[in-house]
Parts: C-alpha cells; structure tokens; sequence
C-alpha cells in the first residue's frame, strides 16, 4: 500500500480540517499519517512515497516555518510524489481560486526552490466570533475592502469541499 504524509501548518485549525479530509479520502488506497508542521521533524520522509503540505496565510504571509522546514527537507521531497495546498480567504473569489491566479500560490512559489507537482488553493474561513479585538477589526477592514462579508457575529466558511475531493482523487 502506498504511504502517504500530510502536513499542516494552521493556526486556527481550518487547514488541519482540510488535511484530515483528504486524509480520510486517502485512506482507501494509501496508509497516511497526518501530521502538523511542528511535529513532521520527527517523521523520516524516506518511509513514504507521497508527501502533501498545507498551509494557510495570515496577514500575508505563511509561516517561516513552513520554508525552514521544506529547504531542510527539499532534496528528498522532490524525489517523492508531492503536493502543496494553500488556504486563503482570497481564494473565496472566482478569479482568484486557482493556482494560476491566487496570489498566495505565486507568492509560494517565489519563496521555495521546491516543484511541487501537483497545486491547489483552496478558501478558507473568517470566523469573527472566535478572532480577538484587533484581529477582528483587521479582518473586517479587509472584508470590507475586498467587498466581502463584515457581519462579525458570523463564521463564513469559503472551502470548496468537492474540489477538496477532486484534489484528493488525483492523489490517491
Ligand atoms: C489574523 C488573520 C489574518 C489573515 N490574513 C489573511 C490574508 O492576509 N489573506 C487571506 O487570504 N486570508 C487571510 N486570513 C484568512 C485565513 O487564511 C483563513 O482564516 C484560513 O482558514 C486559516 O486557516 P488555519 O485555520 O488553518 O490557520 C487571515 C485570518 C486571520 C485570522
């Protein structure tokens, strides 16, 4: 059976939540471990044949970690089947969801040596209730910049489950 890992790299959990997903659609052909980017040090990429990386913006930006991480790792990475994903906000518009037009995936790109062979972008969520003060009047400029919603007594959910299941079938 082919091994597969997954890494995240989330803050709020959303990212984690999509890993699982494809996780469970994995789970049919490919034995996988689901790991977030904190632990994946302690997996040896040698044991598997797939290697999958998540990882979602804040402010701009992933996380510093995620590129120490891929350039420590990045010979043996490219050997494997691989795949990154980004989880975005942005990605919540039509012409901005794919991995051609997402500024996020450009943004990754310029910022690693890695290939990844197989892209994807995926929405994320605006969850207002749970954001602190300042996080939440952030958001909320930003929302309403980019005309999207700015009622904070709501959560808004963007992800695009069948395309998760797409992404996941081309996987497996
Ligand atoms: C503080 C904060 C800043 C964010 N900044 C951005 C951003 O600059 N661009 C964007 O597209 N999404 C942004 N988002 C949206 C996140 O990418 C989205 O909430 C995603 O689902 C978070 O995934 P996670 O829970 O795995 O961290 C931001 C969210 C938060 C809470």
């Amino acid at each position: 059976m082919k091994k597969t890992l997954i890494i995240f790299s989330s803050v709020d959990g959303h990212t984690e939540k999509i890993s699982k997903k494809i996780s469970e659609y994995l789970a049919h052909t490919s034995s996988v471990n689901l790991v977030c980017l904190k632990e994946a040090n302690k997996e040896n990429l040698d044991n598997f044949d797939q290697i999958i990386i998540g990882a979602s913006i804040r402010y701009g930006n992933y996380r510093k970690e995620l590129f120490e991480y891929i350039s420590k790792n990045i010979e043996i990475l490219s050997k494997k089947e691989n795949a990154f994903f980004s989880v975005n906000v942005v990605a919540r518009k039509e012409e901005k969801n794919t991995k051609d037009t997402n500024p996020y995936i450009s943004k990754f790109l310029n910022s690693t040596e890695w290939k990844p062979k197989m892209i994807d972008v995926f929405g994320g969520v605006v969850d207002y209730p749970s954001y602190k003060f300042l996080d939440k009047f952030m958001i909320r400029l930003i929302m309403y910049i980019t005309k999207g919603p700015v009622d904070t007594n709501n959560r808004y959910e963007f992800t695009d489950w069948e395309r998760v299941q797409k992404f996941s079938s081309l996987l497996s």
